[in-house]
């Protein structure tokens, strides 16, 4: 037994009905190298994903282009038949013509195609979140949030949810269909999503900050982020996720990895609590160095 569990983080329910623990999982790098193939450790990557229920985690990100489709059928062979807690939400909107290699594509019928292949892989009978991954700049929006409206029309998918966005999209969004999260870069030192933070947490949006470990140079020896790591016996990614976790009660932040010791560490991040005073300090220091390498 682990004395951390992801309910610490807190929960948010998602479109309203899905209650998680605010502390998730990304899916992504149990893929091979340019998030393209197998893993390199396939057994490494199963035992990750079935100690998530254990240390509580009730959340994964996932997407079609993770491998593609290697991360879906993982969760399936590590995790099916899921228990009743377990929120999987998944993507499309990106293809891939290679490693490291990401297409938006957002003709309806390809989204709508991929939905389905997406129950098929996961081996559900709807999604719990499906998130367009991209906006497709070649295919007017309203066609692509059209095609959304119609799977959760269809009971395809339960919840709907865009990617790397702004407050005008979430806006154009909403006009056809009930945002339920937004999903974009997010951390201590990359701050560019600020206002679409600010506007989910107004009306109640799950924000999913993807690379939310990330610490850049604040790391460094002697720094504040340092010294505050070192007060709370943490690693400085520890301190990162805690900081992002106390920043909005709307965070979802699914840190990602393929091996089970990693995966404990950053979930034991839920012990950590900042004071006000070390969550300010950090966060002009971020802001600081989100400002210079501007
Ligand atoms: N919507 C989008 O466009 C988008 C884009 C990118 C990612 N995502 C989602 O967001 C999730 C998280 O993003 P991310 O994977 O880019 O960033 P992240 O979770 O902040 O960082 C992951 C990286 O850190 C390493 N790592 C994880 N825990 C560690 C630890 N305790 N100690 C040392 N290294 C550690 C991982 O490698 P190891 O495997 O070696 O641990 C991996 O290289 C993804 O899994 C995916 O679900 C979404």
């Amino acid at each position: 037994m682990s004395d951390f569990n992801a309910a610490k983080s807190g929960q948010f329910k998602i479109g309203g009905d899905l209650t998680v623990n605010r502390l998730g999982f990304g899916a992504m790098r149990i893929t091979g190298f340019g998030i393209w193939g197998e893993p390199e450790d396939h057994d490494e990557a199963v035992r990750t994903l079935k100690r998530l229920p254990g240390l509580g985690i009730d959340f994964i990100d996932t997407a079609d282009s993770y491998g593609p489709d290697v991360s879906e059928r993982l969760i399936k062979e590590a995790l099916h038949p899921y228990d009743d807690k377990m929120v999987i939400a998944t993507k499309a909107g990106l293809t891939r013509t290679g490693p490291n290699v990401w297409v938006p594509v957002g003709r309806p019928e390809y989204l709508i195609q991929q939905a389905h292949k997406s129950l098929r892989n996961l081996g559900v009978e709807q999604i719990d979140l499906w998130q367009l991954h991209r906006i497709d700049p070649k295919v007017p929006a309203a066609e692509q949030f059209d095609a959304v409206k119609s799977l959760l029309d269809a009971k395809i998918i339960r919840h709907a949810g865009l990617s790397e966005v702004s407050v005008a999209d979430i806006e154009a969004a909403s006009k056809r269909f009930k945002v339920a999260t937004v999903q974009n870069r997010y951390n201590l030192v990359d701050r560019t999503s600020e206002d679409v933070l600010d506007y989910c947490a107004k009306h109640n949006i799950g924000f999913i900050p993807w690379f939310p470990l990330a610490a850049g140079d604040l790391a460094k020896e002697g720094s504040p982020l340092d010294t505050i790591a070192k007060k709370h016996g943490a690693a400085p990614s520890q301190i990162a996720l805690a900081w992002v976790l106390k920043r909005s009660p709307v965070m979802l932040p699914i840190p990602g990895t393929g091996k089970v010791k990693h995966l404990e560490e950053n979930t034991a991040a839920v012990n950590i609590t900042l004071s006000d005073e070390e969550f300010s300090a950090l966060d002009a220091e971020g802001k600081k160095a989100f400002a210079a390498a501007a």
